[in-house]
């Protein structure tokens, strides 16, 4: 039987998205208290695969397996010679004799496919250049607790439109919601994933002007300003994103909106401290949801629950 894959938000069906978020909420909610949830992964190894630094995917994620009953076993980049002389897939293709999942952080979303493609195992995006599927899922997650629905509510994502905003903006429109990306020209999402988001449920569409996106939103969500891997352009970056903060000016246009933040976070560039520690803040809820999502998704992939 082949694998299935968490490569993209959209390799698994809106109705299984909705699925796994309500099991994510149930997790939430039984946290330490079922036995069912304690055993689901019992006898199971996961492997953690890091070519960037992480704090929240790796903790959640090796507390996910954890809880669940199985084992990590975590490689970093500077521990293998993957991409250093060993190939991608000859290294899923291995890992993928010893563990029952593989869950990877890269540069480029092709390797995850090229694993994919070896690994005989399902194989987890825990963050490409491109995507951020896990994110997304704790972000809808997070939404749902806060709002009470994602059908018609207005997300807005201001920042570049790379992995966070592509993966979450697709899930939600996936799930209904009208999603604005207002990023500055040359920073907005990829044609690809304007493409990917006709024919779903909600909408997406890319806009230049904040301001405009931000105008009553149920939603303003930002990313950093400088992505890992993208530091040598750090100061045009900056420029460029300057209009794009999330500060008093820009939620007073959406009063009812919560605030998110996928973390991590530069204070006083692409937000404010006093909107991270704010009322209006589900940012602290969002990291938090990562863990319950996540084992939500490993309990489907590995268990079939
Ligand atoms: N949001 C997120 O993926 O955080 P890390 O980079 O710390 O894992
Ligand atoms: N866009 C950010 C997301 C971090 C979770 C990055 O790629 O660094």
């Amino acid at each position: 039987m082949s694998s299935r894959h968490y490569l993209t938000e959209l390799d698994i069906t809106t109705e299984e998205s909705r699925e796994l978020l309500s099991s994510a909420r149930r997790l939430k909610r039984e946290r330490g208290k079922t036995d069912a949830s304690r055993s689901a992964l019992t006898g199971k190894h996961v492997a953690l695969y890091f070519e960037k630094p992480s704090v929240r995917t790796r903790t959640s994620f090796t507390v996910a397996v954890q809880e669940l009953g199985g084992h990590v076993i975590e490689l970093s980049s500077g521990s293998t010679k993957v991409g250093k002389g060993e190939h991608e897939e000859d290294f899923a293709k291995v890992v993928g004799r010893y563990v029952h999942a593989l869950v990877a952080r890269v540069f480029e979303q092709g390797k995850l496919e090229g694993m994919a493609r070896t690994a005989g195992i399902p194989v987890v995006n825990a963050l490409s250049d491109d995507r951020h599927p896990c994110q997304a899922l704790a972000d809808a997650q997070t939404i749902l607790e806060h709002k009470g629905r994602i059908e018609g509510i207005k997300f807005t994502f201001v920042g570049e439109g790379n992995n966070v905003a592509a993966s979450t903006g697709l899930l939600l429109a996936a799930l209904g919601a009208e999603v604005k990306v207002a990023s500055p020209k040359g920073m907005s999402v990829k044609q690809d994933i304007l493409a990917a988001a006709e024919g779903l449920e909600g909408s997406l569409v890319a806009l230049e002007d904040p301001l405009e996106a931000a105008h009553d939103a149920d939603v303003l969500y930002t990313d950093t300003w400088v992505s890992m891997g993208a530091e040598s352009g750090a100061e045009a970056q900056r420029k460029a994103l300057s209009a794009y903060r999330i500060d008093d000016a820009m939620l007073k246009l959406a009063p009812k909106a919560i605030v998110m933040h996928c973390l991590p976070a530069v204070r006083g560039e692409e937000i404010t401290k006093e909107i991270m520690y704010g009322p209006q803040s589900a940012i602290w809820d969002q990291a938090e949801n990562r863990l319950h999502a996540q084992k939500a998704l490993l309990q489907w992939l590995l268990s079939g629950a």
